[in-house]
């Protein structure tokens, strides 16, 4: 989630031992700052050192030179490397990047140089289909598509003095929409669900829906920041009791098998695909 700043060293090293713990893949922050000033790697080293057989993934912006990614995931020893999108956030910034042309390039470039996985990743804003294929066909075979409900990047940069306006904190793809219009490609994409997941009953919905990892940053920063490492330990507890209910409640003994049990979809979710042309029955009656 982040790291370089004193704060991060204590929150990263917390949640990377309940990782291990519990077995949950750890996803650092960006590590740009890490590459710049080697002072501030320890933030970022510390969650491998804690966890030292557990899925840790390294960080860095999708226009990141090559070389530079690559070394972020060697600085953690990682398994698999995200490139994040944020174009709205960089956008909401005062001082945010303005340059993104080539970006896809350069994505392709990372994925052919990597020795691991690459992940695509939002930040909060969705992707659509559309932009799955894209990458889908340069090689990213993992997304994360990190949807609209959750942490809100233009509404903090607009807190900061950002140079957006306002109206566009609702900007983005709601996550449940972003989960469907992926999954309704139907290509071989592991589908990891973000944005606005703070509950058991929220994962269990986003693993129907068809994704195949939760990811959870905002809520999880919130309680360990309110309530410490033990808090933040309760919260995992309670949360894997909810998601085990939910399966257990729809006869589900794998996720596999929750995500065959009929899906109603209805609301803004179900008028947003049909305005998409992606057909809803297919997840209610199958
Ligand atoms: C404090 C904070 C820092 C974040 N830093 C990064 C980052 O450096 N790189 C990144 O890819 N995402 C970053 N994110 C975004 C999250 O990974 C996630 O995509 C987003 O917060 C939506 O999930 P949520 O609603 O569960 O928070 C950050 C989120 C928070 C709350």
């Amino acid at each position: 989630m982040t790291g370089g700043i004193d704060e991060a060293l204590a929150l990263n090293r917390d949640i990377s031992e309940l990782g291990a713990r519990f077995n949950i893949g750890i996803a650092v922050g960006s590590q740009t700052i890490a590459l710049e000033n080697k002072q501030l790697a320890e933030s970022f080293k510390v969650v491998r050192k804690v966890n030292r057989n557990g899925l840790i993934l390294a960080n860095v912006a999708a226009n990141t030179n090559p070389r530079m990614a690559l070394r972020a995931t060697e600085m953690i020893e990682a398994d698999g490397l995200q490139l994040h999108l944020n174009v709205p956030q960089e956008l909401a910034m005062r001082e945010g990047d303005r340059k993104f042309k080539g970006l896809m390039d350069n994505i392709a470039e990372i994925v052919h140089l990597s020795p691991v996985p690459v992940i695509a990743k939002e930040v909060g804003f969705g992707m659509s289909r559309e932009t799955a294929k894209q990458l889908f066909d340069i090689g990213v075979h993992i997304l994360d598509m990190g949807g609209r409900g959750g942490t809100n990047f233009i509404a903090i940069e607009q807190a900061r003095s950002g140079v957006l306006a306002d109206e566009f904190a609702s900007w983005g793809i709601p996550t449940a929409a972003s989960i469907a219009e992926i999954v309704s490609l139907d290509l071989p994409i592991v589908v990891v669900a973000s944005g606005g997941i703070r509950s058991g009953l929220e994962a269990a919905k986003a693993l129907a829906l068809g994704a195949d990892i939760i990811g959870i940053a905002g809520r999880f920063l919130r309680v360990w920041s309110d309530q410490g490492r033990k808090g933040l330990e309760e919260e995992i507890n309670r949360l894997s009791y909810h998601l085990r209910a939910s399966m257990l409640m729809t006869g589900s003994k794998t996720v596999a098998e929750l995500r065959r049990k009929p899906l109603v979809i209805s609301g803004p979710t179900a008028h947003w695909l049909a305005a998409r042309g992606i057909e809803v029955s297919k997840w209610a009656r199958r």
